[in-house]
């Protein structure tokens, strides 16, 4: 493996070994012991769009496992207000760094990115098109609340549209036989194109406007921003805007175990009282991009985590 640009990077192997050796990892991403498995080695952080978790997540991941990293920083002050290419920056950044960490407002970035480098890159978001990393942690998440993977009930809820981070998960989710629920205002569907893959994979997928309706019986509810600064129109994200509203009183005869999972940053669509129900998993999740990311840097590097099987 190079890279990971989409989770068609990864098999089902893949994914199941990775979360494992994040779950080895947990004492180290948490400071509670020292494992410089890294050293020596540099991330290259290139963010070309803003980004707190994920950028951070990357940071801490490879410092904790003793490596270093090189910001690209505030594109504003990078060459890239000069009009320096794509290509060009990534084959500089290339000779600096063992791997590179990258998030692109255009869709394909990524990709295109890998067949510059000789180094692996990790796509942190391009445009709307995927996120896996999101996805390595959004699944450990699930994994750690539910003991498995395999044939649960999700709904994903908000923009299927333009979220990267439900086109990534909706893949991998299909491919452990999941049931999706896909719950979006009309104009924020999965792309067809998508659902028609999931679908092609064997998935069982049903299309909804009815958020609240689909509670019920749900292992998984994963909401999502509306990516605002996706829509070329501004009277159509009026149009959506605050179209889901998840609050505490809507979470009566859900099920016990039912998980409430969100990318993050959240605007509006998970109301603060839904943060002190039994079902708020968000910043568990958010911190676990710690120890996937440490997982997905190791093995893109070619390096074991002690303690799996040999
Ligand atoms: C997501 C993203 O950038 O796609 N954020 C993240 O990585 N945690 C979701 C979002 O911005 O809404």
């Amino acid at each position: 493996m190079t890279g990971l640009i989409t989770m068609a990077d990864l098999t089902n192997e893949d994914i199941v070994e990775v979360l494992d050796a994040a779950e080895r990892l947990l004492p180290v991403a948490r400071g509670n012991a020292q494992m410089p498995l890294l050293s020596g080695r540099i991330l290259g952080n290139l963010f070309f769009e803003p980004s707190t978790r994920t950028r951070m997540s990357f940071e801490t991941a490879m410092k904790r496992l003793g490596g270093g990293v090189v910001n690209l920083g505030d594109v504003s002050t990078s060459s890239v207000v000069k009009g320096e290419t794509l290509f060009d920056t990534i084959q500089m950044v290339d000779g600096y760094t063992d791997i590179i960490a990258m998030r692109h407002p255009r869709q394909g970035a990524a990709r295109y990115a890998q067949d510059a480098a000789r180094v692996p890159i990790l796509n942190g978001g391009d445009g709307a098109g995927h996120h896996p990393t999101q996805t390595m942690l959004d699944l450990f998440t699930i994994r750690q609340a539910h003991g498995r993977l395999d044939g649960l009930d999700v709904v994903l809820a908000g923009d299927l549209r333009y979220g990267r981070t439900v086109h990534s998960l909706s893949h991998a989710l299909a491919r452990f036989d999941c049931r999706l629920v896909l719950a979006s205002p009309e104009l924020l569907r999965m792309p067809p194109e998508i659902v028609e893959d999931l679908r092609a994979s064997g998935a069982s997928v049903v299309e909804t406007t009815d958020l609240y309706g689909s509670l019920d019986g749900a292992d998984v509810v994963y909401m999502t921003r509306i990516q605002k600064e996706r829509f070329a129109d501004e009277d159509e994200y009026v149009k959506v805007a605050g179209a889901y509203k998840l609050h505490a009183k809507h979470l009566g005869e859900v099920r016990q175990d039912m998980i409430i999972m969100h990318p993050l940053p959240r605007v509006d669509e998970i109301h603060p009282s839904v943060d002190e129900t039994r079902h708020a998993r968000y910043f568990e999740q958010a911190f676990n991009g710690v120890v996937t990311r440490m997982a997905l840097l190791c093995r893109l590097l070619g390096v074991d985590v002690p303690g799996g099987e040999a």
